[in-house]
């Protein structure tokens, strides 16, 4: 059973984020011209234990309609998600229903992040089924915990889907929280810290929450114990977060529910992967598409310049102009024709290729870290003095660009850090010709430290003619104990290093506050209240940056 009411939307909101707004941005997004009207109507939809969940069916006003779009997210059902997943597509002969999760925005039930996601994904599909207007074949679109829902969903793939448009989700939580053997905690304090808060009847005060949250969270996040410091600025909310931060072995039980990776071998329908290189999950994504291809299943990757909220504003044309063909191919009946080269990728530093795979074939090119802090393709002779750095937890290195959540993640200028004495840096010799790279490139160190607890940040980064650095990839890794070779695998890049740049890698302890700092003590993440300074010695010998070169045009 499901309530409906007419919706009466509220004039200055029809004007900017309604109907206009709609044909406005589809106008400027480059996509096809709308061809129908559309209703808006709430829904109310039934779950098997009783609570409802709130929707905002989407009806095209034409007696032929393309086809179903299903969208479930916690963020509310305005805008931007209203115009982005729902009007685009109503105005395109679609019917759209767009969900809150269970516990946000009027839907019955908590909040638990991605617990739920299955059964009430399953649920809402039995009642899609039951609607006298369903066209009897549905999509999937949506973007990171939209995307999640519908990595849920697919773990038991329904008769009627037809296909997923997946942007930025995740299908494992516990490989972006943990997956450095640090806590991810800018990221997901201020995830946490936006879901307590976003349902504030206060609007403006949900605004200014946001545009100050960045700076709140490293100053919670530097305070310690970092559990209490994160309880004071969530008060109430997001009672999840410490038992994350608690739970720091990825292979706990405990994240079994917020790992659903079995999807990516069940799932058949084509999916279509957007993501950015400069995303906070963008591992997952060329996971998810590794995994999928290796299946046979009918996948496309989209790859931008873009970080995790920029694929909703500097990504948003490519994305929707994707995101709709995908649909009007496998769900509207060929309205589009099929995607002719599976993977487009964008080139940093040069601009879009379309190619048959990711990544393409390369060859590996070693680049050894020299004394002096150059990088050269000979190893120094045995016996190169080592490079040394203090790591001072009460001072961690800073993190300067590069995939966070928080507006101040992307590409930067990082010449200020390759200064401070914490950090070394190795740069190459001046290039003669542009050099491509295509794939995660890795950074091999032969390292020792005088305390055991520490954590390594690496970066690659370009720096042009006129000696401005900026960052390309990072890596992080919480370290043994033992003096090690440590292998650090850094994001993918598809990246041109122009002739006159240099390449430069960048060493340090720590990349606060993306990741919480090592205290250089083995107390917990949660509870750690002392701190001990380490130093850092990279051995210079077999110390090296790999690259996977070639595969350009
Ligand atoms: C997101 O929806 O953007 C999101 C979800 C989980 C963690 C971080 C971000």
């Amino acid at each position: 059973m499901s309530t409906t009411s007419a919706r009466r939307e509220q004039p200055k909101l029809r004007t900017l984020t309604g109907r206009a707004g709609g044909r406005a941005l589809g106008g400027l997004l480059g996509l096809p011209p709308a061809t129908t009207g559309y209703t808006v109507s709430h829904v109310r939809v039934p779950m098997r234990d009783g609570i409802h969940l709130a929707a905002d069916h989407y009806a095209p006003t034409t007696s032929r309609p393309t086809g179903t779009v299903l969208v479930r997210g916690p963020y509310g059902r305005g805008f931007p998600f209203s115009l982005v997943f729902a009007r685009l597509y109503a105005a395109r002969g679609y019917h759209v229903v767009l969900q809150s999760v269970r516990g946000t925005f009027g839907s019955g039930g908590t909040f638990e992040p991605m617990i739920n996601e299955a059964a009430d994904g399953a649920d809402t599909v039995t009642w899609l089924r039951q609607q006298p207007w369903f066209t009897g074949r549905f999509g999937t679109v949506g973007v990171s915990y939209l995307g999640f829902t519908q990595w849920a969903l697919l773990q038991d793939p329904p008769p009627e889907l037809a296909a997923a448009v997946i942007t930025a989700g995740p299908h494992d939580l516990s490989s972006s929280v943990w997956g450095t053997g640090s806590f991810a905690i800018s990221d997901f304090l201020g995830w946490s810290d936006l879901i307590s808060n976003q349902e504030d009847p206060v609007r403006v005060r949900v605004g200014i929450r946001q545009l100050t949250s960045q700076r709140r969270v490293a100053r919670v996040a530097a305070a310690l114990p970092l559990g209490e410091s994160a309880r004071n600025l969530l008060g109430a909310g997001a009672p999840w977060f410490e038992s994350w931060v608690a739970h720091h072995d990825q292979n706990h039980p405990f994240w079994d529910r917020l790992r659903i990776g079995h999807a990516l071998d069940r799932v058949q329908v084509p999916v279509l992967l957007l993501g950015g290189w400069q995303d906070i999950f963008l591992r997952q994504t060329l996971q998810q598409y590794q995994r999928l291809r290796s299946r046979g299943v009918d996948v496309g990757l989209t790859v931008g310049p873009w970080t995790h909220t920029q694929l909703l504003s500097k990504g948003l044309a490519i994305s929707a102009r994707e995101s709709l063909a995908w649909l009007d191919t496998h769900v509207g009946g060929g309205r589009a024709a099929h995607r002719p080269n599976p993977v487009h990728v964008f080139v940093t530093g040069q601009g879009w290729r379309h190619l048959p795979d990711w990544p393409p074939a390369t060859t590996q090119r070693e680049l050894y870290l020299q004394p002096g802090g150059s990088l050269g393709e000979l190893a120094p002779a045995p016996g190169a003095c080592p490079a040394t750095f203090r790591y001072d937890p009460a001072d961690p290195t800073p993190t300067t660009g590069g995939p966070l959540l928080a507006p101040s993640g992307g590409y930067r200028n990082d010449s200020r850090l390759a200064r401070r004495s914490d950090v070394r840096t190795f740069t190459g010799a001046t290039l003669t010709h542009d050099l491509y790279v295509h794939g995660a490139p890795i950074v091999e160190l032969v390292h020792s430290s005088d305390n055991p607890h520490v954590d390594l940040f690496v970066r690659v980064s370009e720096v042009d003619a006129r000696g401005r650095s900026r960052n390309v990839s990072d890596g992080y890794q919480r370290l043994g104990d033992a003096p090690e070779t440590v292998r650090v695998e850094l994001d993918a890049i598809a990246h041109r290093f122009s002739a006159g740049s240099r390449i430069r890698v960048l060493v340090a302890g720590s990349w606060f506050p993306r990741y919480a700092r090592s205290l250089g003590t083995p107390e917990p993440t949660l509870t750690g209240r002392a701190f001990r300074p380490a130093t850092h010695t990279v051995h210079l010998g077999q110390s090296r940056l790999l690259l996977p070169v070639g595969g350009a045009a």
